[in-house]
């Protein structure tokens, strides 16, 4: 059984690192891609405060394909260089948005989200995985020690999550 037990009161880097060691545990005897990614997503959704989605979008080749997530149902398909998500997988650098609102073409899934924090998923040979995308109902949800710990847990998700 799993059971989210970050002290709350250590420092912001030091949860995370905390977190990435939780999601290397469950992640590393594990090779299906699917069940990895769903609960890589319900880990960081329980583990963090503040989150009202939380989950994948996956490149089919074409596009951002809505994966594994934690929230509300959310749009399925995302054009590269759309929104936030399609921002992260075209620039291949992680988005930190302050308020949605103020970011031209942010896609609209739940009203409820006002800041995000979208990593790309880049595998080790430059291939688009995705994107990973979280959205919280606070502005300025996410800082500078926010964007260091997703990209570190991003890339345990792809050495022990994705990559087979
Ligand atoms: N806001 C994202 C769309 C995905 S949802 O937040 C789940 C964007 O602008 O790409």
């Amino acid at each position: 059984m799993f059971s989210a037990t970050i002290d709350s009161s250590l420092s912001k880097p030091a949860r995370y690192a905390e977190l990435v060691e939780q999601a290397r545990a469950l992640l590393v005897d594990e090779t299906d891609r699917i069940a990895n990614a769903a609960n890589f997503s319900a880990l960081i959704f329980h583990s963090l405060p503040d989150l009202n989605w939380a989950g994948f979008y996956l490149f089919d080749g074409t596009e951002l394909v809505v994966g594994p997530f934690q929230g509300k149902p959310a749009c399925v398909r995302i054009a590269l260089g759309r929104g936030v998500c399609g921002t992260a997988a075209r620039t291949r650098e992680t988005q930190v948005v302050r308020d949605v609102h103020d970011f031209p073409g942010h896609i609209a899934c739940d009203a409820a989200s006002q800041s995000e924090i979208v990593v790309p998923l880049i595998a080790g040979d430059g291939t688009l995985i995705g994107v990973w995308d979280a959205d919280s109902p606070r502005v300025a949800r996410f800082d500078d020690d926010d964007r260091a710990g997703m990209e570190a847990l991003c890339a345990i998700f792809i050495e022990h999550g994705w990559t087979i």
